[in-house]
């Protein structure tokens, strides 16, 4: 067993966040499977300042006042992670350096996409700056992996709660977030064959155009599914795109313009909350239908005994409580992180690159916004 402290940044869109995450598994890699034993983490610090109200009113992510923010965030948050472990007695050993005490650091790692090159760069900046200063290696994450790897995260109140160990292979894995749709079947942690991901929108994009439509605020997905507990999900039939196809891929775009289409053809209605409260329930439970009948038909067709669900979207609640009772139905246990490791955030980049570094695969140190699976 190793055990690494790794301190991440994560800076991909608009959420700065930094965490210092205890991490630990086997260190052997089998060359065959590329296995590298059950990884635990220990997360001991994970902040994340949002950036939502400065964007808000543009009603989307404004690339480069993200990167301005994180810039401005970056050196704050990191502050506030070393005064706190500053004031922890009998802290590990101390490293001196010239200009400050820090706790011990073994890695520094840092997303290096996919996301918003502006706002991947800050964090890229400020992680090389940081590990020249610190003299420690630097390890690349993606951003993707982060979310995947964010099943193997415990809560924090539980000392090295061994999660892991209950995730079995082969897993059915959706990744849901505002970029990215992605099936994979998983045989191992390190090992997947991606089945499918979106032609167009992904889920999450879905949800902040419609919201938009609807007139709610960005980003659009919690305010959906906020008023869509309101709503009626039957009272209007919108498509499920692509859910009687073959294959395993997504396509929301023709979803999100059949919304704008009832809009247009039902004018009189919009100023009624009850019309819009079931617009929001009808077009949630269409995505959740495309969203579960694939996972739960790649999970029956692979003999999945594990579903993970992960990424910004797997907040929603219904989606949630949806797919968790049709994968027990189809005999796999359900996994998706608790609310802080499901939204962006810096916890799941210490998994990834750790999970990385044991492979020893690395990533380029420059900001690459179309990275994926
Ligand atoms: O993973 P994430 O935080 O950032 C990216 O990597 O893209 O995902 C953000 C996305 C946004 O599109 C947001 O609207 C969506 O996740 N989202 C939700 C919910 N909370 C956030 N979508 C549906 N229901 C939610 N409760
Ligand atoms: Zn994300």
């Amino acid at each position: 067993m190793s055990l690494m402290r790794i301190l991440a940044i994560e800076t991909s869109c608009d959420d700065t966040s930094v965490a210092l995450v205890e991490a630990s598994g086997h260190r052997r890699v089998q060359a065959k499977t590329g296995l590298i034993g059950k990884p635990r983490f220990k997360v001991i610090y994970n902040i994340v300042s949002s950036q939502i109200k400065i964007h808000r009113p543009f009603g989307g992510v404004v690339p480069n006042l993200a990167k301005r923010e994180h810039a401005k965030n970056l050196p704050k948050i990191f502050g506030r992670i070393m005064n706190k472990e500053l004031r922890i007695k009998n802290t590990k050993t101390k490293i001196h350096n010239s200009k400050f005490i820090i706790p011990a650091i073994d890695a520094i790692a840092v997303t290096v996409g996919p996301g918003l090159e502006p706002a991947l760069w800050a964090g890229i900046e400020f992680a090389k700056d940081l590990a020249k200063k610190l003299k420690k290696p630097l390890i690349g994450a993606n951003h993707m992996e982060g979310h995947l790897y964010s099943n193997w995260l415990s809560a924090r109140s539980k000392k090295y709660e061994a999660r892991s160990k209950k995730i079995e292979f082969p897993a059915a894995a959706l990744v849901v977030s505002g970029g990215h749709t992605i099936l994979l079947n998983m045989t191992s942690l390190t090992k997947w064959k991606k089945l499918g991901e979106t032609r167009d929108d992904a889920a999450g994009e879905a949800f902040d155009k419609v919201a938009r439509l609807l007139g709610l605020p960005y980003p659009g997905g919690p305010e959906i599914e906020k008023i869509a507990k309101k709503g009626d999900p039957k009272a209007i039939k919108f498509p499920r795109p692509m859910l009687r196809d073959k294959n395993y891929d997504f396509s929301f775009s023709g979803l999100k313009t059949s919304v704008l289409y009832y809009l247009r053809d039902s004018k009189n209605s919009h100023s009624s909350n009850r019309f819009r409260f079931n617009v929001a329930a009808s077009f949630q439970q269409a995505v959740v239908d495309v969203l579960i009948g694939k996972t739960i038909r790649a999970a029956r067709e692979f003999g999945a005994k594990s579903v993970l669900l992960c990424g910004g979207v797997s907040v929603n609640k219904f989606l949630q409580k949806t797919l968790r009772q049709k994968s027990e139905e189809a005999g796999a246990k359900f996994f998706c992180p608790s609310f802080e490791y499901n939204t962006d955030n810096a916890a799941m980049i210490a998994a990834a690159a750790y999970i990385r570094h044991q492979q020893k695969k690395k990533l380029r140190l420059s900001a690459q916004s179309n990275l994926n699976l």
